[in-house]
């Protein structure tokens, strides 16, 4: 008895020491999409719908389909581009969105991570990216590959205001983790940090978007802004351990 009350005299000061944002953060985090989102498609589907909020095209050349994205190994999400050679869009391809919407409230955040194997040929681009579902802007690009090589991490605060860093994507074979923090500044405008395999890449501040709904999408798009022309054949964009955690009060 006696040495446990030392233990605890002991202890408690280390306990008292720990700072009060630190704990407080910590209690109010919950996960919003769990890594386990793409382990059947019946979890995909619980998470997400097919294509993207508007329809099944957007600003490139492919036409999505729920059969072009699966979960072809559990764990993984596999979208898949096919050229088809069709005159009016030249791919099938794969797009899903998130079934909720998320939003920095004031004095919150909201964390993204997931890892990615992403194709950077000319013609080929995969993103990974929030999008304001009342209106547009919001949007952050938290990963985009754009047919150059490099990987893309972008904020708009209007369609000609924009935050936008290229990076060289080393070993695009290999799978590589994106994370972005989004944080309240000053019940207005948020800050977003970016890493790329655990380094923080660049901090945007975008104006506006605290209390606006994002959808989260994660598209395979062809074409457009990564060039063209595009492969022939099939190109494959895998995600996998995607988290969602909101940080908000
Ligand atoms: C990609 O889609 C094409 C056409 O639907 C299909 O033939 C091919 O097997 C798919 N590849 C993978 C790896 O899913
Ligand atoms: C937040 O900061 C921006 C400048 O970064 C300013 O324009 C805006 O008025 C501020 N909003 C509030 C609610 O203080
Ligand atoms: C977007 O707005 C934020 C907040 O006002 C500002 O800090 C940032 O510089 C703006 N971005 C651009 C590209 O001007």
């Amino acid at each position: 008895m006696q040495s446990s009350l030392l233990l605890l005299a002991a202890l408690s000061p280390l306990v008292l020491a720990l700072p009060e944002a630190k704990t407080g953060i910590a209690k109010r985090a919950s996960t919003l999409i769990p890594t386990s989102c793409f382990d059947s498609t019946s979890s995909l589907t619980e998470y997400f719908e097919y294509n993207y909020p508007w329809g099944d095209t957007h600003n490139g050349a492919a036409i999505m389909s729920s059969a072009n994205a699966v979960i072809s190994t559990a764990g993984t999400l596999t979208l898949n581009a096919t050229y088809t050679g069709a005159s009016d869009y030249a791919y099938d391809s794969g797009t899903v969105y998130s079934k909720q919407t998320f939003t920095v409230e004031a004095s919150g955040g909201l964390d993204f991570s997931a890892d990615f194997i992403a194709p950077v040929a000319t013609g080929t681009w995969p993103a990974f990216w929030l999008d304001g579902a009342n209106s547009w802007p919001p949007e952050i690009d938290i990963a985009e590959w754009k047919g150059t090589g490099d990987i893309s991490f972008n904020t708009f605060n209007t369609s000609s205001e924009v935050e936008a860093l290229n990076v060289d994507y080393p070993s695009p074979t290999e799978f590589h983790t994106v994370k972005a923090e989004l944080r309240d500044e000053n019940g207005s405008d948020i800050s977003v940090k970016f890493y790329l395999d655990g380094d923080l890449i660049t901090t945007q501040y975008a104006s506006g978007f605290t209390g606006q709904p994002l959808y989260l999408i994660i598209d395979l798009q062809m074409e457009g802004s990564s060039g063209s022309p595009g492969p022939t054949g099939t190109t494959l964009y895998e995600i996998k351990n995607l988290e969602v955690v909101s940080q908000n009060p």
